[in-house]
């Protein structure tokens, strides 16, 4: 089974989702770690109650100085024999420097259906668009902000009377389903990066 790092800044539910995913013994990755930016996050305390090894790395310390802080989380997943880096709810913007470092092994959860709605405040943004459908995505992180080519996606109807509490948990329903497929494709390689591409088999 591949070695999975999770990165969380929150609730963590989407980590969650993949720890019991992971209970079942054909899954292909189990979680390993899970390392937050932010000190005392509920996720932490749910990882824990999996009895998943966790850790805090504050980025606040580091200042502006970004790749400081990504040496210190890099250093923790090696120590741990990581495989695969999954962002999930990770709220700080990567440098090309680590991106490229775990470049293929690090993948992203956002809740739009890419490449619409990238940033914050996706659930908004698709209600202000007046679009009939929203979502979520997997995707390999690339250099540039939610850019990186998608693994898999799933999709929900936008219905009348949405707001961004309704539509953000219908999205979540299915995030949750969507992370550990999609991280199961690629711990098991049947999902891949090449170039700028996934390659499927
Ligand atoms: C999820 O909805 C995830 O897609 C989103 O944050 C939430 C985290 O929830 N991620 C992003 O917006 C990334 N830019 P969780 O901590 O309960 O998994």
């Amino acid at each position: 089974r591949k070695r999975v790092g999770v990165l969380i800044s929150g609730r963590g539910s989407n980590m969650v989702s993949i720890a019991e995913a992971a209970r079942a013994p054909d899954y292909p990755a189990e979680i390993a770690l899970v390392i937050s930016n932010i000190p005392d996050v509920a996720g932490l305390d749910r990882a824990r109650g999996f009895g998943i090894a966790t850790a805090t790395v504050d980025h606040r310390p580091f200042g502006k100085d970004r790749e400081a802080f990504e040496r210190a989380v890099d250093e923790l997943l090696r120590v741990n024999q990581i495989d695969l880096v999954v962002l999930a709810g990770f709220m700080r913007i990567l440098t090309p420097w680590f991106v490229k470092r775990w470049e293929g092994r690090l993948i992203n959860i956002h809740p739009s259906l890419l490449p619409l709605f990238k940033g914050t405040h996706t659930h908004r943004q698709a209600l202000e668009a007046g679009v009939s459908e929203h979502g979520c995505s997997v995707h390999f992180v690339v250099p540039e902000l939610d850019a990186g080519p998608v693994i898999l996606q799933a999709k929900v109807p936008i219905l009348p009377g949405d707001d961004e509490e309704t539509l953000s948990k219908r999205v979540l329903v299915e995030e949750h389903k969507l992370y550990p497929a999609a991280l199961a494709e690629v711990a098991s390689g049947r999902a891949s990066l090449t170039g700028d591409a996934v390659s499927r088999t």
